[in-house]
């Protein structure tokens, strides 16, 4: 814990440091730490020569030669590039066929199957996680339940967007199952969603049909939508089985947030996805917001 309190008292200075000055900045992104690689890069920054250290950060398995992407993705990859025919404008939420391919994976044995139009290109399933956070921030007293342990980017955009993060309990002598009832003690009239991570980072459960079918009906109870984070989609341990939580999609509403880090062990292409599973169309506001927020991102890219 040392580095670590350390490091929360280097911020704080450098946070009075910067208030101080002339130019104001976001007190938000001083005083949390937004992102583990920053966390990791602070660590190393103060490590003890004599002291060789032991990685235990193994998030990104394309480092190890091992896991490296046959050359077929390498080839489509280049060949796209050298075609020329990709160096235009993309419509904002990504070309059209890619949307489609995302979506037809999606749809694989889930019954509402996904569109192309429910599908938004993201820069990796970080920046989903910062789009859903930012849309879903509804203004003062919004909060957001996420899981403990958890991946802690959730609670680093909550902060920047000004949602409160409320954490509920994954137990551990249930497999790292939550409590539905815990959630309706947590959630009130001001929570905006509930983020579910399976497979799970850090615990590494995938969860079960009737779990997700309990969580699914909890969230219909306290009306909020399911923000189903399934980055870890499709690889579990064992004989485990995984269950998108789009199944449940009739039940309550589901946004999905995927991408090709894990799975597919790319993560330096930084592609992810935002996938409504919505049938019932409660979600029709957020969808404009994100719809709204994106073209904005996308028209300032273009113009600045
Ligand atoms: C649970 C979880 N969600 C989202 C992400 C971010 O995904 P990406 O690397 O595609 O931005 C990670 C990355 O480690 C993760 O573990």
């Amino acid at each position: 814990m040392a580095p670590t309190k350390q490091i929360s008292a280097n911020n704080s200075t450098y946070s009075s440091q910067t208030q101080s000055s002339a130019g104001k900045s976001n007190s938000h992104i001083n005083k949390q730490k937004t992102s583990i690689r920053g966390l990791v890069a602070e660590l190393l920054s103060c490590v003890n020569p004599d002291k060789p250290l032991v990685s235990l950060a193994v998030g990104d398995a394309s480092v190890y030669p091992c896991f490296h992407q046959g050359q077929d993705a390498i080839k489509i990859l280049s060949d796209s590039n050298s075609s020329g025919e990709f160096i235009s404008y993309a419509p904002s939420f990504g070309l059209p066929r890619v949307r489609r391919a995302v979506a037809e994976y999606l749809s694989w044995g889930v019954r509402h199957g996904i569109k192309e139009e429910d599908v938004y290109l993201m820069v990796g399933g970080t920046q989903a996680i910062q789009v859903c956070t930012t849309v879903l921030a509804t203004g003062r007293g919004a909060n957001l339940l996420i899981p403990r342990p958890g991946f802690p980017l959730y609670e680093a955009k909550c902060c920047l967007s000004g949602v409160e993060p409320r954490f509920y309990d994954l137990l551990p002598e249930k497999n790292w199952e939550l409590d539905p009832a815990q959630l309706r003690a947590l959630a009130d009239h001001n929570t905006v969603g509930l983020v579910l991570i399976s497979p799970n980072n850090p615990c590494g459960v995938a969860y079960s049909s009737s779990h997700l079918l309990q969580i699914a009906e909890t969230a219909r109870d306290l009306n909020i939508p399911i923000i189903a984070d399934e980055v870890y989609g499709h690889m579990v341990f064992g004989g485990g089985k995984f269950v998108p939580m789009a199944s449940f999609a009739h039940i309550a509403p589901v946004i999905t947030i995927g991408s090709l880090s894990k799975r597919w062990m790319v993560p330096g292409w930084r592609i992810g996805w935002l996938a409504f599973v919505d049938p019932y169309g409660s979600l029709k506001q957020v969808c404009f917001l994100i719809f709204f927020l994106w073209s904005l991102i996308h028209y300032t890219i273009r113009h600045n």
